[in-house]
């Protein structure tokens, strides 16, 4: 047997280990780049600024180029008026445009800004850069999957290299928003239901996105967004309400923007939707006493889309004038594409209802960023077209997204060991609307990807497998197929296997897509039983942006893979799965309910007064009716294509002295005949507080490779603050008790379980 103790790289995908990583060397490099320099120029300049160019440089809006990327993006607001957008550049009107169209363009304005402005100020050029640029990586959510934060730090550095190449400066990303509604159509960009994964990732992501240097063109700005708290929309509706305890806000939502922070973000994102009735945009307790005052943050803050200008509609703001000024004063340095702080701005100096050191504050961070990100030394350091296409999709590229893309994929379920699939000697039946064509591959939220430079399923299928592969679509999307289901029958029949590619379209999640019932769409669902009824064995390959609630013959195939929304090498990246190449890896970052009716449901959930008992379904119990309080796939669920064991928990010591550590371990065995990596859990539960806790809680995890027959005993280091929680006067505590422990291979799995006492 093997002891396996926390390397430094291990340190970086496990937890309990952030706190490791936060004092560690790279760390250190990190909380250098967060801190804001401002060059004694800027001084300078901002007293020969104009109030009117000074309102100008705290004002973003989208590219107007051939209309602009940016308007098909979002609701079509503002001018799309390009060479009016340029005249602003040249007025000292604009501090940067964004999702603008390459090279070319940030060429002209650039051009217009520092050879013909008054001041000669650098345009700042931003983008959604959300899952890769041109080559396009599993969405945030799917990557999650992996449990390897470094995986993550590795995609966003790859995505800086060819934006930052395509004359990018400032990424909208990483979006950290903790996410436990899957009606809520977002959550597929972020870290989803956990709070230690969603700090792991949103602190990678930064690094990724931001290097050491801003300065490198291979670099770019990272933006924490958004802030906060816009993924707890009640009931999961897009952009609504929040309304929440400061301890849950303080414990849970709030902790990613702070890892985010803690690794040197240098801009955050004002979210959209109110918390506790004062929209986030003009919360100064948010923007200014916790985020400045509380945590530190030096960088600049910018308002969502329009999101100034939406707490009129919110009923917060009276006007324009009201929205800007209640915007401003909250702490929100830019407002992105209202207009309404060069509009409104000089004026409310002017009248004195807005200081105006406060605006020249503003106007310091944002030159300063800018002279950060070098762009006062060499405005078109980024802006080479040469480099935007020698950068563009290379092949180390492409390879990293087909490897994100097979760890980011989740097997459900493998009933009688049906996969991996034999590479010849069989025939398939590949069915579904995403069974071939390209089509839905990149996902939501791409700027530049290009679903047409994508692998299909079928031709990633094509070059793994020999033998005879039948493809039908059987239906579309969310229409049905006239004559779908009958060809998709026929094609089943002379088949040995049925491999079923359903689920979302990728125009059903991402902003503004919150759902209902999240399930596989009906004609999807009607193809399902239809080809189940044929009686072949089959292997559901599900499409989704968020976990769904899998019903009749889905849930009933022999095997189910997650592969979610991949990107560029998504029919590669299934290929290597499917047919065994790799050993699937993932584990899910958010619970796969078993109905859509029990949403929010995520695991680090209350026990309430009246928990159901293991065993039957009890009256007067916390149930829905006739459903189990739990999920059909929960948190940190997985299979792999090895068999894991564990066994043998054992705790260094009863008690955990109080600021002393105690070490948890246990034996995990592949007792099978194929390798495997295996994403070891570990959870507590405090059993007795002065506020109640969460029936478990992740505390660490480490993701190990183990050969057929290895056994290793893995070994956790769980201090006494990994503890801790927001107490009643929403201070952090750490109280004495009794303790569970679970090292599990999931959120709901028993795996082996131990107590301790926290002793004062
Ligand atoms: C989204 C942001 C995004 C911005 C710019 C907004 O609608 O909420 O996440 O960064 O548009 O595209």
């Amino acid at each position: 047997m093997l002891d396996t103790r926390i390397s430094r790289r291990a340190a970086l995908m496990g937890a309990g280990a952030l706190a490791a990583w936060l004092t560690s060397p790279a760390r250190a490099v990190l909380a250098a780049a967060g801190q804001l320099t401002i060059p004694n120029f800027v001084d300078d300049l901002i007293r020969r600024m104009t109030l009117e160019e000074k309102a100008g440089q705290l004002s973003l809006m989208a590219s107007a180029w051939g209309g602009g990327a940016a308007l098909a993006l979002n609701p079509p607001q503002g001018n799309s008026d390009f060479p009016r957008q340029v005249e602003e550049a040249r007025q000292g009107q604009l501090t940067g445009v964004f999702n603008g169209n390459g090279a070319t363009m940030a060429r002209i304005l650039q051009s217009a800004a520092v050879k013909e402005s008054r001041l000669k100020i650098p345009l700042i050029f931003a983008a959604d850069i959300i899952h890769g640029h041109r080559t396009i990586f599993p969405v945030p959510l799917a990557e999650v999957a992996s449990f390897e934060p470094d995986l993550a730090r590795r995609t966003a550095e790859a995505a800086s290299f060819e934006a930052a190449g395509a004359g990018i400066d400032w990424t909208f990303s990483p979006m950290v928003d903790v996410a436990r509604d899957q009606r809520w159509g977002r959550g597929v960009e972020g870290g989803g239901e956990d709070v230690l994964l969603g700090r792991l990732f949103a602190a990678a992501r930064v690094q990724g996105f931001q290097g050491s240097d801003l300065k490198s063109p291979e670099h770019m700005l990272a933006c924490i967004k958004h802030f906060a708290a816009y993924g707890g929309a009640e009931s999961g509706l897009d952009y609504n309400v929040v309304d929440i305890s400061e301890a849950r806000l303080r414990e849970v939502y709030l902790q990613p923007y702070k890892a985010g922070l803690d690794a040197g973000a240098l801009s955050f994102m004002a979210s959209f939707n109110e918390i506790n009735g004062v929209p986030a945009t003009g919360n100064h307790w948010l923007q200014t006493e916790l985020l400045r005052g509380e945590w530190g943050f030096q960088g600049f803050v910018v308002s969502d889309y329009t999101g100034d200008e939406e707490m009129i509609a919110a009923g917060y703001a009276k006007d324009g004038r009201d929205a800007t000024k209640l915007a401003f004063l909250a702490g929100v340095d830019m407002s992105m594409q209202s207009g309404l702080y060069r509009k409104h701005l000089p004026d409310l100096v002017r009248s004195g209802q807005v200081p105006e050191a406060l605006l020249n504050q503003s106007v310091r961070r944002v030159l300063a960023m800018k002279a950060m990100l070098g762009l006062f030394d060499n405005p078109f350091r980024r802006i080479d077209v040469k480099r935007e296409s020698a950068r563009s999709m290379l092949p180390k590229t492409r390879a990293l997204a087909r490897e994100a893309g097979r760890k980011a994929i989740v097997m459900l379920k493998n009933d009688g060991e049906l996969l991996p699939l034999p590479r010849s000697g069989k025939a398939i039946a590949l069915i579904g609307p995403f069974a071939s064509g390209q089509h839905d591959l990149v996902g939501p939220w791409v700027v530049y990807g290009d679903d047409a430079k994508s692998v299909d399923l079928a031709t990633g299928i094509r070059s793994a497998f020999k033998g005879k592969l039948i493809v039908a679509p059987g239906s579309g999307v969310e229409e049905p197929l006239a004559g779908g289901i009958e060809q998709a029958v026929a094609a089943a029949r002379q088949a040995d296997v049925v491999v079923l590619a359903i689920g979302e379209g990728a125009n059903m999640s991402g902003e503004a897509q919150s759902r209902t019932e999240i399930v596989v769409p009906e004609p999807q669902q009607r193809l399902a039983e239809a080809v189940a009824a044929v009686g072949k064995p089959v292997v559901v390959l599900l499409k989704h942006g968020r976990a769904l609630a899998l019903e009749g013959a889905v849930a009933n195939a022999h095997a189910i893979l997650a592969t979610w929304f991949l990107g560029t090498e998504t029919g590669n990246a299934i290929a290597d799965v499917l047919f065994g190449a790799y050993s699937p890896s993932g584990r899910l970052p958010a619970s796969f309910p078993r109905a859509s009716g029990q949403e929010p449901y995520y695991y680090a959930r209350k026990s309430t007064g009246r928990p159901n008992p293991q065993g039957p379904l009890e009256p007067y119990k916390a149930h829905f009716r006739g459903m189990p309080n739990s999920a059909l796939y929960p948190f940190g669920h997985g299979l792999t294509y090895g068999r894991i064991e564990y066994s043998g928990l054992k705790l260094s010591s009863p008690t955990l002295p109080m600021n002393g550590t105690i070490e948890v371990s246990a034996i995990v065995t592949n007792r099978g005949s194929r390798a495997a990596d295996e994403v070891v859990q570990l959870y507590t539960h405090d059993k007795v507080a002065s506020l109640t806790r969460p029936v478990r809680e992740l505390k660490a995890f480490r993701k190990i490779a183990f050969a057929p027959g290895q056994s290793e005993v893995v070994r956790f280091t769980l201090r006494s603050s990994d503890l801790s929680f927001v107490g009643r006067d929403n201070r952090w505590v750490t109280e004495p008790g009794t303790f569970d422990v679970w090292i599990a291979p999931s959120a709901e799995a028993e795996g082996v379980h131990g107590t301790f006492e926290l002793i004062a």
